[in-house]
């Protein structure tokens, strides 16, 4: 079973930690949005408190993810991409993989700038900070408006995906989905 990944493929660690985060991000778009049109009410605190748990797991995929693709030779467009194409997917994917920090340390900042403490897995707590607008502000405007973007860019992201398999017959989707696709 291959867990590693090489120039030609994805192991099973990237496979399995890409659509645990994929799943992730996008629910908790989701979530995010719902909470949003909630009025304020003891059922909201608590939605409020799944969200942050579930955020903050996110988070520590992501940290994982990185930390686990620089140990990692990275694997390649497939082949016969242009370089126009292959610059392309590189932007795309580092943007997607700031976007995964981003959106969940935002989301921290937030809590505790608005005066909010956030528990970090049960491993420990970050005491809130008292109500500092000048951070909790952009803080905000991130993680609502880098929600969007990375719905617009996930949507390019999974477009291109259904290109490759359906159009061009490619195995780039499939090497995302197995780590010995067929
Ligand atoms: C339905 C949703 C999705 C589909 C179909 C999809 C599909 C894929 C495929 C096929 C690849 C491999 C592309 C290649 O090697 O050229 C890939 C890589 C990648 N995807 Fe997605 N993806 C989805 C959602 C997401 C989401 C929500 C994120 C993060 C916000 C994301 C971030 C990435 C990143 C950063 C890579 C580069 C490889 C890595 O670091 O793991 N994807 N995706
Ligand atoms: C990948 C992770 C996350 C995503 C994609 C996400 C997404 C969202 C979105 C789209 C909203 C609605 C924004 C608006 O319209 O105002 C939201 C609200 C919120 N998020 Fe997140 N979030 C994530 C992680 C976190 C984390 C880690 C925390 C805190 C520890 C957090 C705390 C909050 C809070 C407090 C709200 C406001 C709820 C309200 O009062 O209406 N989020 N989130």
């Amino acid at each position: 079973m291959p867990l590693t990944d090489t120039r030609s493929r994805y192991g099973w660690i990237s496979i399995i930690n890409h659509w645990t985060i994929a799943l992730l991000i996008l629910g908790l778009i989701a979530f995010g949005l719902v909470l949003a049109g909630m009025p304020r009410s003891p059922d909201k605190g608590a939605l409020i408190q799944v969200h942050k748990t579930l955020g903050v797991l996110a988070l520590a995929l992501a940290l994982v993810r990185i930390a686990w693709a620089t140990l990692q030779t990275r694997p390649g467009a497939v082949e016969g991409q242009s370089v126009a194409a292959e610059r392309l997917r590189d932007l795309l994917h580092r943007t997607l993989l700031v976007a995964t920090v981003a959106l969940p340390a935002s989301g921290v900042l937030m809590s505790l700038y608005n005066g909010h403490a956030v528990a970090m897995l049960g491993l420990f707590t970050i005491p809130a900070q008292g109500e500092v607008a000048w951070i909790a502000g952009p803080a905000h405007l991130i993680h609502e408006w880098g929600s969007y973007l990375v719905l617009a860019l996930v949507a390019g992201h999974a477009l291109v995906s259904l290109i490759h398999h359906f159009w061009n017959d490619d195995p780039t989707l499939r090497r995302m989905l197995s780590a010995t696709p067929r």
